[in-house]
């Protein structure tokens, strides 16, 4: 679909015709999406447009959306609701709907709800400014939910803002491995890797910018490459990143345990700058669940992973997801999966209520469980990790970490904030100077979420920041 902004006149898309617009953004979902709502407001800033945290000040609302589970969905349906008085209130109101509910729901989100003006999908988010653009000049409603082989809002840096001092960086987009229980494939398109060249650019141009952390994201980067037909790997692509001058840390998520190699693994010992922490979701601890799930792997596979990585890397943080009562899911498979986080002790874990999604396999499955069995799992669950999560992190009360500073903590501002390697939050008295910093700090008490420090009597820097 062209735009009247783009085509023969070469007007460049991110041109505006008329004045600029107040935007406000709300996310919904993972990582993903918080990338790319970042994305999307530096592209309408190129365009000339300006943000506003106030929703009542905007003259365009985005709401970036998640379709994981029912529970996201209804947020934004109830919030889409709420729009309608703001557009009463002010009829020059544009609002947009982009992200996986977008994909999923097209036109009808129009049809449900009058006073969206655009709905856009997951792979259309770079052409929000020209479309806002069209909707101006009296062109809408307007649904824009193709797939299209290359996205090319992936990348779009955003200059990191002052004091920034972590980014996260997509290398790759979509997903190939249908679990019966995601939608994710549905939505997001197939899985396609973006070239090497693209993100280390991407990540020197951060780093010169002060930042000190990039976050690689994708749905599963242990297959980063695959698409590429190349020979490029994702641990080639981590030694590369290694040698970007200025950086000082890489993280990445999110890893399908399926996919872990033995050379993935060793990277937590070669790679000089990837942090102690993986992401690892692991679902269920049945076999006969994790096959139905179409996970590809045993409990006793991921339960070897997590061994070779804790012995590759001594203090690897291990944290998972765990879905409770899927269909089929007996007393004996959850009990399963509680003997199985008794084995590993995760250092920390989300866990979810299974879901319905409509157009999945597992939606056809016999079984279903009921909404009270699922709660009384997750309950139990729940507190059997929190044990864990408080029993890993008092491991490391009395010792010194290495803590990159984020900024201040919220709750105090005498505090500043950061994380250790292992991506643990940490608290300690400090000053706007130490902002962007990596500064040893001696843990001395934890905490279920976080950790509180305090600075050794030294005042060593281990990294010049
Ligand atoms: N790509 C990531 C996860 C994406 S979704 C991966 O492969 O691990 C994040 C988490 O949401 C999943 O790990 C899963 O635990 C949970 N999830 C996905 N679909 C769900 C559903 N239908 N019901 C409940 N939880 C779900
Ligand atoms: Fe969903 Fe599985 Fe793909 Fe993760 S790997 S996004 S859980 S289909
Ligand atoms: Fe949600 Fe889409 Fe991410 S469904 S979890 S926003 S990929």
């Amino acid at each position: 679909m062209s735009s009247r902004t783009a085509g023969p006149g070469k007007r460049n898309e991110e041109e505006t015709m008329s004045a600029p617009l107040h935007f406000h953004i709300r996310t919904f979902g993972c990582q993903m999406n918080v990338h790319d709502s970042e994305q999307l407001g530096e592209l309408l800033r190129r365009s000339g447009h300006a943000e506003t945290s106030r929703e009542r000040k905007a003259d365009l609302i985005v709401v970036n959306t998640c379709s994981i589970r029912r529970k996201a969905e209804q947020k934004v349906f109830s919030l889409l609701g709420r729009f309608r008085s703001l557009k009463e209130a002010n009829p020059a109101l544009l609002i947009a709907v982009c992200g996986c509910m977008g994909q999923k729901f097209k036109g009808e989100l129009i049809e449900q709800f009058p006073q969206v003006d655009l709905v856009a999908g997951t792979h259309n988010i770079d052409r929000i400014p020209a479309l806002v653009e069209r909707l101006r000049n009296g062109d809408g409603p307007l649904v824009e939910t193709d797939f299209r082989e290359s996205v090319p809002s992936i990348g779009v840096v955003a200059p990191p803002g002052p004091g920034r001092v972590s980014a996260w960086v997509t290398i790759m987009q979509g997903c190939n491995n249908f679990c019966a229980f995601c939608v994710v494939p549905h939505l997001r398109g197939r899985e396609e890797s973006r070239p090497p060249g693209d993100i280390l650019r991407e990540i020197e141009t951060l780093a010169e910018g002060g930042v000190r952390e990039v976050t690689l994201l994708g749905q599963n980067v242990n297959s980063y490459g695959a698409t590429l037909g190349n020979g490029d790997t994702f641990p080639r692509l981590l030694r590369e990143i290694d040698a970007v001058d200025g950086l000082e840390r890489i993280r990445f998520t999110t890893s399908h345990p399926k996919d872990l190699s033995d050379e993935l693994i060793d990277c937590f010992r070669s790679v000089k700058k990837l942090c102690g922490h993986i992401h690892l979701p692991v679902q269920s601890g049945s076999d006969r669940i994790l096959e139905r799930m179409n996970r590809r792997y045993t409990a006793a596979a991921y339960v070897d992973r997590v061994e070779r990585l804790r012995r590759t890397c001594p203090g690897i943080a291990v944290t998972t997801d765990i879905i409770v009562g899927f269909p089929g899911e007996t007393d004996e498979d959850f009990r399963a999966t509680l003997a199985l986080m008794k084995a590993v002790k995760f250092d920390g874990a989300f866990s979810f209520k299974y879901s319905v999604r409509e157009g999945t396999a597992a939606s056809r499955f016999d079984g279903h469980l009921d909404e009270r069995v699922k709660g009384a799992r997750l309950t139990e669950l729940q507190a059997l990790q929190e044990q864990h999560t408080l029993e890993r992190n008092r491991l490391i009360e009395g010792r010194l970490e290495e803590v990159l500073v984020e900024g201040f903590s919220r709750n105090s501002g005498n505090d500043v904030t950061g994380r250790t390697r292992s991506n643990r939050i940490v608290n300690f008295p400090g000053n706007a100077a130490m902002i962007g910093r990596t500064l040893p700090v001696r843990i001395v008490e934890a905490c279920a979420h976080s950790l509180r420090g305090e600075r050794p009597g030294n005042e060593e820097v281990i990294h010049a920041g």
